[in-house]
Formats: structure tokens, C-alpha cells, sequence
């Protein structure tokens, strides 16, 4: 399969000093679809494997903004083993729509199945994931490593899109390394095979999560497509952050991920700030506990108790670094093993308050930490 060269299209302007301010240009944007599924905010959740399961989905949305939620990668052949961890991790309810499940997997038909298997459950879209670093993930044809093989990869997903009725989307890096910034014409290629939306985050797999966002790259990736949406995506923590990313690169919408976990209440602002050009502050100390234990009661809703106490150990360390909570008192929700020391360490939380800031009043904005070590270990 040829690929093109790149092209820029007039559909898309790219901002300049001179032109309409960003939110002029987003509310005059015709509502974000995904093929017939319409979005109803430009302002999606980024898949975050071991975070974007349904306790968090949840809570994103009731705090409302969202447009489309994505779970976390998804095996494609754990699902047609129907593995029950796999099928854990599309677990949903009537609150978490429109929802999208990301897979991955380097064999076509394999894709395809599952992609099928999904649609008869009601999935309302299904991404393929190209961006994973981890080698686990890579060396079997998945992954990231699915941006260095343009036949097989384009074939993939025509497979996949042609197997279903649902919308299929793409999420990739810019490319493998700065030598193969294969991005555009991926792009450009699954377009003509009826890919309806591609996310981009602006690195390659080689960068993992160091260095900036690369926005001209994301804009390349908006230039080489003649009507998708691109989701740009990468380091967006606030809306000026998700300003700057729509005004440097054209794109149709955002994703965030980390910034996300950090402030769950960002999807929200988007829309207030997209409708208004302000936007209400993230929530204070009492609201981040009162949301935290709301996960919670998902999470043991879902899994049970002790499950819940296990797995919600990683988004607890997200709530109460942003909520300004000592580091002893972390500790002692870390090591909580019964729901009575679980129940206690956050009685001690809700007593001590911030150590900075105030219980009820703006906290300092949260470092947005990356997976530690090689990222292909991640
Ligand atoms: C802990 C972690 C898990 C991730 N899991 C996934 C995943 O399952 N699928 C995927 O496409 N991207 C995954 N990503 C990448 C994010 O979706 C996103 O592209 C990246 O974090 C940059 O966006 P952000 O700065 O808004 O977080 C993950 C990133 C992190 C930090």
C-alpha cells in the first residue's frame, strides 16, 4: 500500500495571532462525531492502563464535560478467551456512555473478532491501540511497534473497521523514533480505509514520556487527513495548556489522561470555558475526599472489598497527593488491608486537612508525575 505524501488542506486553519480567538473557532466547529456517534463535548478521557476502569469513568462523568470515555487497553485475544480479568476491564453501565474499549493485538483477525465481539455487547466505538511502549505489548506485533509495519498495519485496520458497524478510531504516537515520524501519513492512510477519528500523542515511542509535546508534529498529522477528527493529545493539565494544543495544531478536539487523575473536574472547565471563556476551579480538599470515596464505593461495588482495597491503591496515591495529604497519612491508606483501617485513615485524612493550602479554597497544582524506569518496562 503506497503511502502519500503529505498535503495541507484548507478545512482545518491553524491559528494565528491575527485570527478568531480559539473558542471563536471551536464554537463555530460543526459537534465532534465519530462516524454517525455523536460527541458531546470535544473534551475525551485518555485511555490510562490500571486508571480508566469504571470507578474513575464514572466519576469523570458524573462531574460532567465528557465527551467519550475509553477503557484501558484491552487484550483483543483475552477477550475471545473471554479471559475474566480481560473482561473486567469492559465492564460498564448505562452512566458510562458513549464508551469506547481500546484493543490491541498484531494479528487481523484476531482484532476483527474481538472488534465483533465488542459490538455485540454494545460498545458505542472501539480504538485500536499504536502507541504502547511497553516491550510485552511490542514484540508481539502490537503496540507502537505497530507504526513501523505500513502494510500489515493498514491492512489491520481495514480489517477491523470493515467488520463492524461501530466507528473504529486509531490512538498513536508521532512515530517509533524521531527518524520515522510516521504519524501523517498513518493518518491519512487509515482515513481512506474508514478510520473515523485518530488520537495523537506528541511523541514517538522512543521519547516514552520525556521532552515536551511535540505540537507541530500533531499539526502535520491535522494537515495529512481531509475530514477525520484528530484528537490532540499529551500534556494538557489545564485549559490554557488545552488552548494552546487546539491554537498550535488545528485539531477538532483533546484528550487527557494524567491531567485527568490530577484534576477530574478538567472536562468540565473545558465546556464552561468553551461556552463562556470561564471556567469554575477544581474541586477543594472536601470535595476531592468526598470524590475519593465515592470511587471507592464503586470500586468495592465492582470488585468487593479486598479487591478494591488492593487495586485502588494507585488511584488513592493521585487523590491524595492532589488533596496536599501528609505523607504518613498516605502511608497509612497505602497499607490499609480491612475496610475498618481503610475507613480509619481516611477519618485521620478528613481531620489533618492540607498540609498546604486550604480544606476548603484552591490547593497547589498537583506534579504530574510519568511511569518511572525504561518505558519499554512500563
Ligand atoms: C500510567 C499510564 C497508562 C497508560 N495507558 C495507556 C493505554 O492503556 N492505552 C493508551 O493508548 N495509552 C495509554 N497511556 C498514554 C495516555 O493515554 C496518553 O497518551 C499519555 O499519557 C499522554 O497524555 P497525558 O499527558 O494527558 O497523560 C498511558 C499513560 C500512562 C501514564
Amino acid at each position: 500500500m503506497p503511502f502519500y505524501g503529505l498535503r495541507t488542506l484548507p478545512h482545518m486553519p491553524v491559528l494565528s495571532e491575527s485570527s478568531p480567538t480559539v473558542r471563536d473557532r471551536l464554537l463555530s466547529l460543526p459537534p465532534l462525531l465519530y462516524g454517525g456517534l455523536k460527541l458531546e463535548s470535544r473534551y475525551l478521557l485518555s485511555p490510562l492502563a490500571g486508571y480508566t476502569n469504571l470507578p474513575f469513568r464514572r466519576i469523570v462523568r458524573e462531574l460532567g464535560g465528557v465527551g467519550l470515555a475509553t477503557t484501558d487497553l484491552v487484550n483483543a485475544r483475552g477477550l475471545l478467551d473471554r479471559s475474566p480479568k480481560t473482561l473486567q476491564l469492559i465492564e460498564t453501565c448505562l452512566a458510562d456512555r458513549p464508551f469506547a474499549v481500546q484493543i490491541f493485538g498484531g494479528d487481523p483477525v484476531i482484532m476483527r473478532d474481538a472488534a465483533q465481539l465488542l459490538e455485540a455487547r454494545g460498545v458505542d466505538s472501539i480504538d485500536i491501540n499504536m502507541g504502547c511502549p511497553v516491550s510485552r505489548i511490542t514484540k508481539v506485533g502490537a503496540g507502537a511497534s505497530l507504526m513501523c509495519q505500513a502494510d500489515r498495519t493498514i491492512d489491520l485496520a481495514r480489517a477491523v473497521v470493515e467488520s463492524v458497524k461501530i466507528p473504529v478510531t486509531v490512538k498513536m504516537r508521532l512515530g517509533w523514533d524521531s527518524t520515522q515520524l510516521t504519524a501523517p501519513a498513518f493518518a491519512r492512510e487509515f482515513e481512506q480505509v474508514g478510520v473515523a477519528a485518530v488520537a495523537i500523542h506528541g511523541r514517538t515511542r522512543e521519547q516514552g514520556f520525556s521532552g515536551v509535546v511535540d505540537r507541530t508534529g500533531i499539526r502535520k498529522v491535522v494537515e495529512a487527513v481531509e475530514r477525520i477528527p484528530i484528537i490532540g493529545n499529551g500534556d494538557i493539565r489545564t485549559v490554557e495548556e488545552g488552548e494552546r494544543m487546539f491554537a498550535e495544531t488545528g485539531c477538532h478536539a483533546i484528550s487527557m489522561g494524567r491531567g485527568a487523575l490530577a484534576n477530574p473536574w478538567l472536562f468540565r472547565q473545558f465546556v464552561e470555558w468553551e461556552a463562556t471563556g470561564e471556567y469554575s476551579p477544581a474541586g477543594t480538599f472536601d470535595d476531592r475526599l468526598v470524590l475519593l470515596k465515592r470511587q471507592f464505593e464503586y470500586a468495592v461495588e465492582q470488585r468487593g472489598i479486598e479487591r478494591a482495597i488492593t487495586s485502588f491503591r494507585k488511584m488513592a496515591h493521585w487523590y491524595l497527593k492532589a488533596m496536599c495529604v501528609s505523607a504518613s497519612l498516605r502511608n497509612q491508606l497505602q497499607e490499609a488491608r480491612t475496610r475498618l483501617e481503610f475507613d480509619t485513615a481516611l477519618d485521620d485524612i478528613a481531620s489533618q486537612g492540607p498540609t498546604r493550602g486550604s480544606r476548603s479554597g484552591l490547593l497547589p497544582s498537583l506534579h504530574i508525575s510519568v511511569p518511572a524506569g525504561p518505558n519499554a518496562n512500563w
